[in-house]
């Protein structure tokens, strides 16, 4: 028995029961292992069984057991008894003299009992049509209680049934016992594999700095058995992947940004070198507000950007040309993107280089459906420092998908009005390209107003779209519904 892997309380019940024949009861168990605890006779015994050296007898019953009013009819007699030693001996069994001796509590039942039992009531008295047959069922009624408990199948099943539609006179239970009995796998076994001794089954940091784990036994964990999955509280899926987000970003050396979303117009494009024309401004996929319907911006900013819209300003850009409106600068909209927050972290920060990133939540008019939401979140970020580049972009995404767990990522041409070179970034899964954002490097349209002299890498991806992933979801809506079972579910990222 090479793989033998038996519990101290195994070996310790094996070694008791080597060489017997009996069916060994619980209780039996228990004393000859000297042990208390029941349950850790079953888990001996079971397990014992589960590896062939004993077989287990599994005996379920039904038992019919005195209840709490049967004892005290033990006692004091049964009502229908108590009533029919009445009747027998008064002079006068009426109705009203019943009442007159009996508990209301005791007389409106009995009555009932007394009519079943064939007593029955002859203007106002209580007559009984064959005395010997009333006498004789109370009387085994009576010798049934005192028999109990019994098996079920040792019953009158009439007496049964007429007894457990009374309140707690007796009690209809199931048990189960189990017995053991040595088997010839179990006798075979050589003493010297039951002798009790250290069983190690939580390897620690002390266990293994110290020597002792050399000589000592490891228990045995069949990982291959179904378990309960335990039900905790955790972190929502998408709160556990933004944290982990978080945390990568932290881990590399930036800093987080968290700042509001409801801004302007100005900052949201016009800094971007969003053309005012730019067909995404218009109200299909942005979401302008009646309140505050206009926010004030600075004279600076508002010329900064006028001149450089129309006529590239000092950047040597020509710019969009036609005309800047500032009143379109000024309308306050929900973010569509959270570059407008890294774009007013360069404009207030324009000299120190910078790893800045964030995970927000932005704003669009889309349809839901399986792939959209109107409220989404984007994972942001920038690199301002002297010699960023486009290599260095690419290498920090890749780097942070491989750390998400996507190794393969690729980086195809694209179009953004504040990047030059953009590029679109697609990481693989399941065999397939999926676009997760867009990166590049800001424009000096972008830049160069804003008294920014290094490079500034950015870029911005879907953070549902990457939840779709690692979750594994066909469908973003199951992110937002609340569903209980499948939140349950859901792995701990
Ligand atoms: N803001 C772009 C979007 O919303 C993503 C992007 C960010 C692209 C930064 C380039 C640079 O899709």
């Amino acid at each position: 028995m090479e793989n033998l892997s038996l519990t101290n309380p195994e070996r310790r019940l094996l070694s008791k029961m080597q060489g017997t024949s009996n069916h060994w009861t619980v209780q039996e168990v228990l004393s000859a292992c000297e042990w208390n605890d029941q349950a850790i006779a079953v888990g001996a015994g079971e397990g014992l069984a589960n590896q062939g050296l004993v077989e287990q007898i599994i005996d379920s019953k039904t038992i019919v057991q005195i209840g709490k009013n049967g004892i005290e009819a033990l006692e004091n007699g049964l009502l229908e008894s108590r009533l029919w030693s009445w009747i027998c001996e008064s002079k006068e069994a009426t109705m009203s003299s019943l009442s007159q001796n009996f508990e209301r509590s005791e007389a409106g039942p009995g009555i009932g009992l007394l009519k079943k039992l064939g007593v029955s009531i002859q203007g106002g008295a209580l007559v009984a049509q064959d005395p010997d047959a009333v006498e004789k069922e109370i009387q085994a009624r009576s010798e049934f209680l005192s028999s109990l408990p019994k098996n079920i199948e040792d019953c009158d099943p009439g007496m049964v049934d007429s007894m457990k539609s009374r309140k707690e006179l007796i009690e209809v239970s199931e048990t189960t016992s189990r017995t053991w009995i040595v088997a010839a796998e179990g006798n075979a076994i050589d003493s010297s594999l039951l002798v009790e001794k250290e069983i190690i089954s939580e390897i620690t940091p002390e266990l293994l700095q110290s020597d002792s784990w050399r000589d000592a036994e490891f228990r045995r964990f069949d990982v291959t058995l179904d378990s309960a999955i335990p039900k905790r509280g955790k972190s929502h899926p998408m709160q556990a992947l933004i944290e982990r987000i978080r945390s990568i970003f932290l881990e590399m050396g930036f800093s987080e940004l968290v700042d509001d979303y409801v801004q302007t117009a100005g900052w949201n494009m016009d800094a971007l070198f969003i053309p005012q024309d730019h067909p995404a401004r218009e109200m299909q996929d942005t979401f302008y507000l009646d309140n505050p319907k206009s926010i004030d911006l600075k004279k600076e900013h508002l010329e900064l950007w006028k001149s450089v819209h129309e006529s590239g300003g000092d950047t040597g850009s020509t710019g969009w040309q036609g005309t800047f409106s500032e009143d379109i600068s000024k309308k306050g909209l929900l973010r569509t993107h959270t570059t407008v927050n890294t774009i007013q972290y360069l404009a207030d920060n324009p000299d120190k280089p910078c790893r800045v990133f964030s995970v927000d939540r932005v704003f669009r008019k889309e349809a839901i459906d399986r792939t959209h939401l109107p409220e989404f979140h984007q994972i942001e970020g920038i690199i301002m420092e002297e010699g960023a580049t486009l290599a260095m972009l690419v290498d920090t995404l890749k780097t942070f998908y491989a750390k998400m767990g996507y190794p393969e990522v690729r980086v195809r041409p694209a179009y953004f009005p504040y990047t030059e070179p953009s590029l679109e970034v697609e990481v693989k899964w399941r065999g397939k390209w999926l676009e997760l954002g867009g990166a590049g490097i800001f424009r000096p349209e972008v830049t160069e107003p804003l008294g920014v002299k290094h490079p500034v890498c950015a870029w911005g991806m879907g953070l549902e779209r990457l939840a779709m992933l690692v979750l594994g979801l066909d469908d973003i809506r199951q992110l937002y519904i609340s569903d209980l079972d499948w939140l349950n579910s859901q792995p701990i990222l």
